[in-house]
């Protein structure tokens, strides 16, 4: 069963859960149209008062989180984890006009991201393992970073064109084991969803190759390097929140 989304809700739903390994538990979902909605989320995370909160705009809201985020990504013990492969990097690409047999009631990126997340990751993935899940718009120079091996393939252009045309979720996902890459990439199914699993996202939902509505890291290699990146995108998106 689809969980239920709120037609008209222009929710943002982000999270930024980081636990006992990170010594940051924070978690909350937000919404645009709704000040009081994020601050009480927020309001349940040791780091926040209550009444420091009333006095913020979700902007400010917004920024805290940006800033709890990225010093989490740069701590050591967080390189550590990745390096070790208890850490990997996730996208949801924009798909609300992509999916295949999606249910009906997606209206938005946003919407598409936060049923992703309920249907296939959270099942599969221990709840303090997503710890961080934040969206954001990618521009064309940042999914060209992303994606700086496939330069000069024919489909490269339609690939940053399709990245960068709407709001990506990132996650952040943690596994004791060190599998983190594999079993994050065995949720996703194959790149082509001809070739995946039916119970993945991309054998159950996928367009296309072109189209596959996620994107994992391959190695703890490249799961350092995309999280430097992510790193980066905070950091543009950051200044951009304040430039405002
Ligand atoms: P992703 O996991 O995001 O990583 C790179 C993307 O390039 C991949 O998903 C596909 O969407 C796309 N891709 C990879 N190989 C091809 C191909 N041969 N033709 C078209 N698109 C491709």
């Amino acid at each position: 069963m689809s969980p239920e989304i709120p037609p008209q809700s222009t929710e943002i739903f982000r999270r930024s859960r980081i636990n006992e390994h990170g010594h940051t538990y924070y978690a909350y979902r937000h919404w645009l149209t709704d000040e009081e909605a994020g601050r009480e989320a927020l309001s349940r995370s040791p780091e926040f008062r209550r009444e420091d909160l009333e006095e913020m705009t979700v902007q400010e809201l917004e920024l805290v989180e940006i800033d709890i985020i990225r010093d989490f990504l740069k701590r050591p013990d967080t390189q550590e984890a990745i390096e070790q492969g208890r850490m990997t990097l996730g996208i949801i690409k924009p798909a609300v006009n992509e999916g295949v047999n999606f249910p009906k009631n997606i209206h938005s990126d946003h919407h598409s991201a936060r049923y992703i997340v309920e249907r296939f990751i959270e099942p599969a993935w221990i709840p303090e393992g997503i710890l961080v899940q934040f969206a954001v718009p990618l521009s064309p120079e940042q999914a060209q970073k992303l994606y700086v091996e496939h330069q000069g393939k024919k489909f490269f252009e339609d690939l940053i064109d399709y990245i960068s045309s709407g709001p990506v979720t990132f996650l952040l996902l943690y596994d004791e084991s060190g599998r983190a890459v594999e079993r994050w990439r065995h949720i996703m199914g194959a790149t082509d969803p001809k070739q995946a699993d039916f119970e993945s996202i991309r054998g159950t939902h996928a367009p296309s190759l072109e189209h596959n509505l996620v994107h994992g890291s391959d190695s703890r290699e490249s799961a350092a390097q995309e999280i430097g990146l992510f790193v980066e995108i905070l950091e543009d998106w950051h200044d951009f929140l304040q430039s405002k």
